[in-house]
């Protein structure tokens, strides 16, 4: 249902405070995310291998980890280092006992954690270009009440915007109007080229300087946008993460290099937030209908992206199965739509 051996994305650096841990769901599995005193970000499974504590229940001081039951203590690396009911002349070694560790990274600011076997190729980190290692402006997150594949679906959509971000700084419903972008193929993904943005997007027009956009989108569910405008950059990057079979996360990180934008960041902030809830909210209604388990229509072009999306899972199932490199089954082609 879930593709492993991918990074997915796990929060926004900010929330995670150094010397603190915290629990959060990824795939049905249960982690203890942290930071130690040095600023590392850490991922562990967060149950005590002794009894099954979820360790998040016990103490941090910045190095290591006491489990709140019998007093275990591990390492960031999840080694055990000590347990205190071990009479001193008994022989156990305490190295032998581990709690499984999660690779774990921060880029750009953003937490994320491979969700596989072994350590996760650093290179797969999903980066934004032109942003350095610089942070984010804007960082949010959102729970929507939906499987996996419809969230991402949903958020490549490119139909539903005249009508579902029906608002008078986005666009309208009579602004249709019909579009042809080219894409080509990128790494586990694909990308829409770069191109000027249609005239319905007043957004894009606030930025100034004859703004150019480019889209990529990779597995398992990351979604960029480098809007070029004059010599300024800015940059979304959108990140689905799945907690649980109907529960899924989207975060929303927004970074830019214009001085006048940061200065009005607080009063953007509401607009990210709406957006998202817009969307958020047409799948929870979505819920209502797929419940009865219907059968679902694709068509072309509006819902090509989503095609390449359930193509590239699948090859990315069997190449990992098959134990051979995957090979993008995107083509590169113009598509047509109205929106
Ligand atoms: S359950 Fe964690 S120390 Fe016993
Ligand atoms: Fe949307």
């Amino acid at each position: 249902m879930w593709l492993r051996e991918l990074w997915y994305y796990a929060l926004a650096g900010h929330r995670l405070r150094p010397g603190r841990m915290m629990p959060k769901t990824l795939l049905d599995e249960p982690l203890l995310l942290g930071r130690r005193s040095d600023g590392t970000p850490f991922a562990l499974r967060d149950i005590c291998p002794h009894r099954g504590m979820p360790l998040h229940h016990g103490t941090f001081d910045g190095r290591e980890i006491e489990c709140c039951y019998h007093g275990w203590r591990y390492d960031t690396e999840g080694r055990c280092t000590a347990i205190p009911s071990l009479p001193e002349d008994r022989n156990f070694d305490v190295s032998r006992v581990a709690v499984r560790r999660y690779p774990c990274r921060e880029v750009q600011g953003n937490i994320w954690v491979f969700m596989g076997s072994g350590d996760g190729d650093l290179a797969e980190i999903p980066e934004i270009p032109d942003i350095g290692s610089r942070r984010y402006q804007i960082a949010e997150s959102m729970i929507f009440s939906c499987g996996f594949d419809h969230a991402v679906v949903g958020l490549m959509d490119p139909a539903h915007g005249p009508f579902v971000h029906r608002a008078w700084w986005w666009r309208s419903r009579r602004s249709i109007h019909e579009k042809e972008k080219r894409f080509e193929p990128a790494p586990l993904g694909f990308r829409m080229c770069r191109h000027t943005p249609s005239a319905n997007s007043p957004g894009y027009r606030l930025l100034g300087g004859k703004p150019e956009t480019e889209i990529t989108f990779r597995l398992p569910g990351v979604r960029i946008e480098h809007v070029q405008a004059g010599r300024h950059v800015l940059c979304g990057l959108t990140a689905v993460t799945p907690i649980s079979r109907d529960r899924t996360e989207v975060n929303h990180v927004i970074y830019w290099t214009m001085k006048w934008l940061t200065a009005i960041r607080p009063l953007l902030r509401p607009f990210v937030r709406a957006f998202l809830d817009q969307d958020r909210r047409i799948m929870v209604k979505q819920q209502e209908g797929l419940a009865y388990g219907p059968k679902l229509m694709l068509i072309d072009d509006a819902d090509t992206q989503a095609k390449w999306y359930y193509r590239l899972k699948k090859e990315f199932a069997r190449a990992e199965a098959e134990g051979r490199p995957f090979e993008n089954p995107v083509k590169a082609r113009v598509l047509r739509w109205r929106s």
